[in-house]
């Protein structure tokens, strides 16, 4: 196996809530491009974003340029009970592979909730780095994610981080798009 290239990044940071709220706009705009979504998106996400930093064990963690641009950033927290996320997955996976199969991938879980590389920085490894800083550390039993079917460079780097099926062609309420939900043991090797 190829290494993958050292990121070109002057720092990774762990961010506090004050950190992000005080470069929100920065993170958002980021996020829009790297998932191509329309330019109102930054504003619509924003109070999800601002309320998930309140969750318990939210942890976030970004990636720097040379000019102190923000290249990339990761962030997530404790999944439980009661969070639209986990009682959507928690669905899936009950009706799918049955009760013990989700107690024991969603009893004890960090959610990755997002992660998001700038597009001129992507494919040099940042992304990779982010997930190893966020979840180190956290203490979880494991780590889930969703992410939009692919074939994708985020596909690519879960596989390559070993995170393995835990429901395939799974759609959310709302969202007509099929998503995979990806799990894997912490902490990462
Ligand atoms: C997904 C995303 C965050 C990944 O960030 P990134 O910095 O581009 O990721 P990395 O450079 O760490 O890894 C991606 C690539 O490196 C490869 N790679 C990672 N570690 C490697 C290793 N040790 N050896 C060889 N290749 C490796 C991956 O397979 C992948 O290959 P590709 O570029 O040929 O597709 C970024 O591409 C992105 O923001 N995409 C758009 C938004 C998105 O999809 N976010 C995820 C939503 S769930």
């Amino acid at each position: 196996m190829t290494a993958a290239p050292s990121p070109r990044v002057a720092r990774f940071a762990e961010l506090t809530g004050d950190d992000l709220r005080s470069r929100l706009r920065e993170a958002l705009v980021l996020y829009v491009n790297a998932m191509r979504y329309p330019k109102g998106t930054a504003e619509q996400r924003a109070p999800m974003w601002l309320a998930h930093m309140l969750r318990v064990g939210w942890r976030c963690v970004a990636a720097f340029d040379a000019e102190d641009r923000m290249a990339g950033i990761a962030y997530g927290y404790q999944g439980a009970p009661g969070q639209w996320w986990h009682e959507q997955v928690k669905r899936g996976v009950t009706e799918r592979h049955g009760h013990e199969v989700a107690e024991r991938w969603m009893e004890d879980y960090f959610e990755l909730t997002e992660l998001h590389v700038r597009p001129d920085s992507q494919g040099q490894g940042i992304g990779g780095e982010l997930i190893r800083k966020l979840v180190a550390g956290t203490g979880n039993a494991h780590v889930l994610l969703s992410t939009p079917e692919g074939p994708s460079r985020a596909w690519n780097l879960y596989r390559k981080l070993d995170f393995v099926d835990v429901l395939r062609e799974y759609q959310f309420a709302g969202d007509p798009r099929p998503f995979g939900v990806l799990g894997r043991t912490l902490p990462l090797a």
